[in-house]
């Protein structure tokens, strides 16, 4: 990762947190892109002067362009991005509401689009190809009965990293993705708490459940999922995509 310059959404706290601090401590530049920008600008100070904070709402086209060209003023260049901004939300399936669903879709499908056309339209330019990666699910690989909206967008996230990464491997540009089970954070306490209202449990409850049902036997941790992102943005990986690789404690199989 020595003298790579990565682009992180959703990185000033959790998965994507743990990301970049794995990066720069493999020789990366990181920008701590986040739609909270006293959080990424927070953790930045928190991973040392190879990591900077840049606003980026992955929902907004004049947002990304604009984290885009202040990733190539401040690093000269874009050699790496990991797309990792994505929303949750959870309800019976005739609960769900036009504003969650756009929302999510906005976020997560869009969001992930739009945001990969941005950095590949700045590799191309480069002419050296070029590494995304993409945050899936396992909720991508199969329907859950009260998270239907969420699963359904990492599903997308799965078929785009396909398409794209058919495409663009012309270009140099490997375009795979990570489906991690369950990672604890302040992601999963807002899990917690949504399925303690929608299933009537105490908080800490679904929790301990889905501990128990990982194969592995406990919840994943971010530094968990570090190796095969570096991996995957490494030259390594260079006859690699289209793929999404579960990183999960054995959770699916596929
Ligand atoms: N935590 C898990 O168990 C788990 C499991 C499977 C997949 N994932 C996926 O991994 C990724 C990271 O998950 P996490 O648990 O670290 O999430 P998180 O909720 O802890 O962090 C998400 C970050 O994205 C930022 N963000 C939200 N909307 C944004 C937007 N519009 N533009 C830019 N940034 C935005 C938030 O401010 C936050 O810092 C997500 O794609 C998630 O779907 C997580």
């Amino acid at each position: 990762m020595k003298n790579k310059s990565a682009l992180i959404t959703g990185s000033a706290r959790g998965i994507g947190r743990g990301f970049a601090e794995r990066f720069i401590a493999e020789g990366a530049t990181v920008a701590i892109a986040d739609i909270n920008l006293d959080a990424a600008k927070a953790t930045a100070r928190a991973l040392g002067d190879k990591a900077y904070a840049v606003q980026i709402d992955v929902s907004d086209q004049a947002s990304i362009d604009a984290a885009i060209a202040s990733v190539v003023n401040h690093a000269g260049k874009l050699d790496i991005l990991i797309n990792n901004a994505a929303l949750f939300d959870a309800a019976e399936t005739v609960g769900i509401t036009r504003a969650s669903f756009d929302k999510l879709y906005a976020v997560n499908v869009a969001g992930t689009l739009f945001t990969m056309q941005a950095a590949a339209t700045q590799m191309i330019a480069q002419g050296h190809g070029g590494k995304i990666i993409n945050m899936a699910s396992q909720a991508g690989r199969r329907g859950e009965a009260l998270v239907l909206v969420y699963c359904s967008t990492k599903a997308a996230v799965i078929s785009m990293t396909q398409s794209a990464g058919l495409d663009l491997i012309r270009h140099g540009i490997n375009v795979n993705a990570i489906a991690p089970g369950v990672v604890d954070g302040e992601h999963w306490d807002h899990v917690d708490s949504m399925f303690a209202k929608l299933e009537g449990k105490p908080l800490g409850q679904k929790k301990a459940e889905v501990a128990a049902s990982v194969p592995a036997g406990r919840f994943a941790v971010p530094a968990d999922l570090t190796g095969m992102a570096v991996f995957l943005a490494s030259s390594e990986a260079d006859y690699i995509l289209s793929q999404t690789y579960n990183v999960d404690g054995g959770q699916w199989m596929s």
